[in-house]
């Protein structure tokens, strides 16, 4: 069976990057990518591509070429599931914040309702993928939702996980490390794994497109995240030791990194990982474990979130006692409030409970991030319900200047290792502050002799350079 058409469901960070990049490199095949929100669709379609609602370096030009060729934003989503032979489902699962398995199971219900839409509307066979990172065995759920309210029309339902990372997610969707496929081992299941290899075919070597079946593609996309956030939560578990005794996490890093056996990739000692991937994924590993009696297995990998929970408090509570055990009323600078580099994307950030913390201290805070802007930050600090918004936007503000952020406070606080915080006259910045002026860099890009030279007080996560 020969792909013509696809149809994306949900226009966010994983469907919009990868279907401008599937329709990119697939021109005869027509792309639609669909979404409830029109207002994000309305940004997908804009012509100006820097109002495109998902910032990845490189995403603008890909765009560029195909859309209106064969890549399209819509917000019609029963003409294109109906003119579809392959329908993505990337809608997002969010953790449950109620009922059963509240805080650690994902939340299916958009999920659920994608299925019984398609299920509504479509009057021919389909191929359905699952794109969304979802808890193994959701495909069965879909498959019975779809065979039992349908038209009598036949669905294969394959898993099809995104390694993408944001920010540098069109390099890794072009070179992608492997792609994988999970589908039923019947005749008609290898058939829709083949068609869907086919797409990928176009621009991925054969090599690095493995097949599976459906429940190990789905698990793997939870073990992967597991996996590297587990690093990420050790050299982070590292980093408090190395505070303790005058060692430097940068330098252990790299001699445990030069190990071929560990490698040096996903080492960096950070104020916490962020991201809607690494949490809500190991949430759900540990909520499977936990179903099945596994409590050990589930204790193992709910450590990983613990550290990470530390992690970030830790770094605000070591601000404020640095600041001579208050900082009510005295300004802090954030730089950065992407949850990493290179993405506007700000979902479990660490500077959004980093700042939860020093508000709860009454402090004031002035935000500047490349990218990221003042209604976006609020919206993640009202989620939290600690305050009122009112309470939020009294405390914290936005600013477009790294200088104008920095101007008049007690200390800077580096949540995000976005590569201009390297490059900016910390002179300046330093001549407008109170002093004694800190720095705590809680992603260790910084150059700290410099700084200290300059007269700053600096705090560098995992390194014996401490105020
Ligand atoms: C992750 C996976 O990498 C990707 O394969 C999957 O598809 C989705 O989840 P993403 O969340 O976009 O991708 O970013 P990633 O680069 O993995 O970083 C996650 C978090 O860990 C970030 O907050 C990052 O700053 C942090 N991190 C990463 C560290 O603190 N130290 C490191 O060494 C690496
Ligand atoms: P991800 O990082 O998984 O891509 P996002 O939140 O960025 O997550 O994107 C998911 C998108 O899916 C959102 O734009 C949301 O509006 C959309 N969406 C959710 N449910 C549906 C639905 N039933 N039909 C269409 N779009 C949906």
């Amino acid at each position: 069976m020969k792909i013509k058409t696809i149809c994306c469901i949900g226009a966010g960070y994983v469907g919009g990057p990868t279907m401008a990049v599937v329709a990119q490199k697939c021109p005869n095949i027509k792309v639609t990518i669909v979404d409830i929100n029109a207002s994000r669709i309305a940004a997908w379609n804009d012509n100006d591509l820097n109002k495109l609602p998902v910032f990845e370096p490189g995403l603008d030009v890909v765009v560029k070429e195909a859309r209106g060729r064969n890549l399209f934003f819509s917000t019609d989503i029963d003409k294109a599931i109906d003119e579809a032979d392959m329908i993505f489902i990337s809608v997002n699962t969010p953790t449950k914040t109620y009922g059963k398995g509240k805080g650690m199971a994902a939340d299916l219900k958009y999920i659920e309702l994608c299925a019984r839409q398609i299920a509504r509307v479509a009057k021919q066979d389909k191929i359905v993928v699952e794109k969304s990172t979802l808890p193994v065995r959701t495909a069965s759920a879909i498959k019975n939702i779809l065979e039992n309210t349908g038209n009598g029309v036949r669905f294969q339902i394959l898993s099809n996980p995104e390694f993408l990372a944001e920010g540098t997610a069109v390099e890794d969707l072009l070179k992608p490390d492997r792609v994988l496929i999970g589908g039923d081992n019947s005749e008609e299941g290898q058939k829709a794994i083949n068609a869907l290899v086919d797409v990928y075919a176009n621009w991925v070597p054969n090599e690095r497109i493995l097949t599976t079946n459906v429940w190990s593609s789905e698990l793997s996309k939870l073990t992967a995240n597991a996996f590297l956030a587990q690093r990420v939560s050790s050299i982070n578990a590292m980093s408090v030791i190395c505070e303790k005794t005058g060692a430097d996490i940068n330098e252990v890093s790299k001699a445990i990194g030069m190990d071929s056996r560990i490698g040096s990739k996903f080492l960096k000692a950070s104020v916490g990982f962020g991201g809607s991937c690494f949490q809500k994924d190991i949430l759900n590993l540990v909520y499977i474990a936990k179903t099945y009696g596994l409590n050990e297995v589930a204790d193992y990998w709910e450590q990983v979130i613990l550290i990470n929970d530390y992690q970030k408090n830790r770094f605000s509570d070591n601000i404020v006692s640095t600041l001579y055990n208050t900082v009510s009323g005295k300004k802090i600078a954030f730089f950065g409030w992407a949850f990493k580099k290179n993405t506007n994307d700000t979902r479990e950030s660490a500077a959004i409970k980093v700042a939860d913390n020093l508000l709860n201290e009454q402090a004031e805070i002035d935000v500047y991030d490349p990218k990221v802007n003042t209604e976006r930050i609020y919206a993640d600090l009202d989620y939290l319900n600690t305050r009122s918004s009112e309470q939020n936007r009294k405390l914290l503000k936005g600013q477009s200047s790294p200088y104008e952020a920095a101007k008049d406070s007690h200390a800077i606080a580096v949540l995000t290792e976005w590569d201009e915080f390297k490059t900016y006259d910390w002179q300046k910045i330093y001549d407008n502050m109170h002093k004694p002026a800190f720095v705590f860099d809680g992603r260790g890009i910084l150059d700290i002799k410099l700084l200290e030279k300059i007269g700053f007080l600096c705090y560098k996560i995992g390194s014996g350079a401490k105020v």
